[in-house]
């Protein structure tokens, strides 16, 4: 079920994302501050979000749409902060990554917008 495994890839993602934090810290380099925010609240909290409505509403969870929504954002909230820390790193010229990334999440926020809408009262 598409809800189970987007929280299974969300508490990946945030136990990553807090190593990613101690490192930082370790070494007091913040450079990577942006792309460790949003892939702990992008591909962490916001993921765990979505999978946890599936889980709660099964009839939102079975739909095409929901399975659609769950991959794109799996793949966007690696992809963008991926792409913040290539910019951040290399400069400018990865800026196509986080352009695509950010693309990618906010239509899968748009498809969940509508799957909400669309199991309002399920
Ligand atoms: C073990 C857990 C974590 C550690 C060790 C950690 C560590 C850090 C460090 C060292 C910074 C940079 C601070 C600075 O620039 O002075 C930071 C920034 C930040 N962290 Fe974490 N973090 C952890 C978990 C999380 C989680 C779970 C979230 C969100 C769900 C989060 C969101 C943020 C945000 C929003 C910023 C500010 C980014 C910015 O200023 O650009 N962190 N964190």
């Amino acid at each position: 079920m598409i809800g189970s495994l987007m929280m299974c890839v969300s508490v990946v993602i945030l136990l990553t994302g807090m190593i990613a934090g101690i490192a930082m810290g370790i070494q007091q380099n913040f450079v990577l501050a942006p792309a460790h925010a949003h892939l702990n609240l992008v591909g962490g909290v916001l993921l765990f979000l979505f999978g946890l409505y599936y889980r709660l509403f099964p009839a939102a969870g079975r739909m095409k749409l929901a399975r659609i929504q769950g991959g794109l954002h799996i793949i966007g909230s690696i992809l963008f902060p991926a792409g913040i820390a290539l910019v951040l790193v290399n400069g400018n010229s990865y800026i196509a990554a986080p352009i695509v990334g950010s693309l990618i999440v906010v239509s899968a926020m748009a498809l969940f917008v509508v799957v909400v809408f669309r199991t309002r009262t399920a």
